[in-house]
């Protein structure tokens, strides 16, 4: 026998499935005849119907076939809308989010024991339509909650509820701060060994998560240089405090850099990788940190790794007395949380901007249901984008907290 409880129409029904018949005893004098989907679950839980509003099946994108081609990797599926176990949300996704790496889990780099096929997408926002008994100690239906978790492209995500950050709208903002904004954070606060007065350079500085980058380093009471490709992005930066913006595609970074910060970087926030981190690594201070955030310029490759003049590094390393370091999130989530608080507050504060980019400007316009998702990587790696791209996977439901 199973149980289960949810709300319809704000009606409380209680159903039962015994000896293969159901039973629906109406709590609240409407009968009304409960969704196959409660049926599956071995577990009690609540689902949100909302006047029938969750359907019975979704779309979500499947890795059906290793590659770092986005397009070849993925297929967009129909599927049942899952059900939630003890400590599980359903949550119904109104936006997610785009990360460079999105190409390099669709290849498999990231879990080589991973094959197809297997759910994508790091992070959602939306609302919880459905829970477990379990988790129903911490969150309830009508919910808004963000999410750092794997399987996010789809219409609807089931989460361990323990990943669930709790937000107080669902606003793509929000959004920004779950991998962009608590990878600078957690990285400058944890490798950066920042003081006030230092120089900084960030690369890919107008994009998801080189955006935060640059505002907690001036934060910090730093000078900002920060790379880019365009003069939309340069404005951009300028608005978010950056001190001297390097459109790279009509400066040569190297030379400016030489003429204009002698001294050299005393950290350098570097996500590009390849002839770029060449050149971060030969413009370190005495004493200076380069923290590898990532090596975007060698994604699309078979390999996945550009390269670097790896051979002369140790020598130009101890010659300075400066490091590397790399970081990679998932290694630091005992920092997760105050990450994200600290990030929120500064958001709230009104010290944080959280630029969002929904392909309003790409040519076929904006990011909107999850087959978007494809144009939205291939616009992130057009370089084209100003701030997190977000795709927006479904509108928002009728009593939604936008
Ligand atoms: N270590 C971690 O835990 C972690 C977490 C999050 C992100 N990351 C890394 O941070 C970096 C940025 O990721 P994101 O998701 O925030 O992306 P993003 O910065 O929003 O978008 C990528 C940007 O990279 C720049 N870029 C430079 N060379 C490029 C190339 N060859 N191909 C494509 N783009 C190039 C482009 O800006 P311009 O045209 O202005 O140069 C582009 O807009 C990536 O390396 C990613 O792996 C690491």
């Amino acid at each position: 026998m199973s149980s289960s409880f949810f709300l319809r129409n704000g009606r409380s029904v209680f159903s039962i499935i015994s000896g293969g018949r159901r039973v629906t005893i109406l709590l609240s004098g409407v009968n009304f005849t409960s969704r196959h989907i409660i049926d599956l679950s071995y577990s009690t839980h609540f689902m949100d119907f909302k006047g029938s509003s969750i359907p019975s099946s979704m779309k979500k994108l499947v890795v059906t076939k290793l590659s770092q081609n986005f397009r070849d990797a993925v297929a967009l599926q129909t599927v049942p809308v899952p059900t939630p176990g003890d400590e599980e949300l359903l949550v119904r996704n109104r936006f997610v989010g785009i990360n460079a790496s999105d190409i390099n889990y669709t290849a498999g780099r990231y879990d080589p024991m991973l094959k197809p096929p297997f759910d994508t997408g790091f992070e959602g926002i939306g609302e919880v339509v459905g829970l477990g008994l379990s988790a129903s100690a911490r969150c309830t239906i009508g919910d808004t909650v963000a999410y750092f978790s794997d399987g996010a492209f789809a219409e609807y995500t089931l989460i361990p509820v323990n990943k669930s950050v709790p937000v107080p709208a669902v606003k793509p903002e929000f959004l920004t701060l779950l991998v962009s904004g608590a990878t600078a954070y957690i990285a400058i606060k944890r490798l950066g060994d920042l003081a006030a007065g230092q120089t900084v350079l960030v690369t890919a500085a107008a994009g998801g998560t080189g955006q935060f980058a640059v505002q907690l380093a001036k934060h910090a009471g730093c000078h900002v240089v920060g790379t880019c490709s365009s003069s939309e992005k340069a404005g951009f930066l300028k608005t978010i405090g950056c001190n001297r913006p390097v459109i790279y595609t009509s400066e040569d970074l190297g030379a400016t850099l030489r003429k204009e910060y002698p001294r050299g970087m005393d950290m350098v926030y570097e996500s590009v990788g390849g002839a770029t981190f060449d050149l971060a690594v030969n413009c370190l201070a005495n004493k200076g940190r380069l923290i590898v955030i990532g090596f975007i310029s060698g994604y699309q490759m078979a390999t996945g790794i550009p390269a670097i003049r790896a051979g002369t590094l140790p020598v130009k390393l101890l010659q300075k007395s400066a490091s590397i370091r790399g970081f990679f999130l998932p290694h630091f989530l005992e920092d997760y949380k105050a990450a994200i608080r600290s990030l929120t507050h500064l958001l709230s504060e009104g010290k944080l901007v959280c630029e969002v980019d929904c392909g309003d400007m790409a040519p076929e316009g904006r990011f909107m249901g999850l087959e978007s998702v494809f144009r939205a990587v291939d616009y992130m790696y057009a370089g084209k984008n100003i701030g997190k791209v977000v795709v927006e996977v479904n509108s928002p439901s009728l009593d939604s907290k936008l």
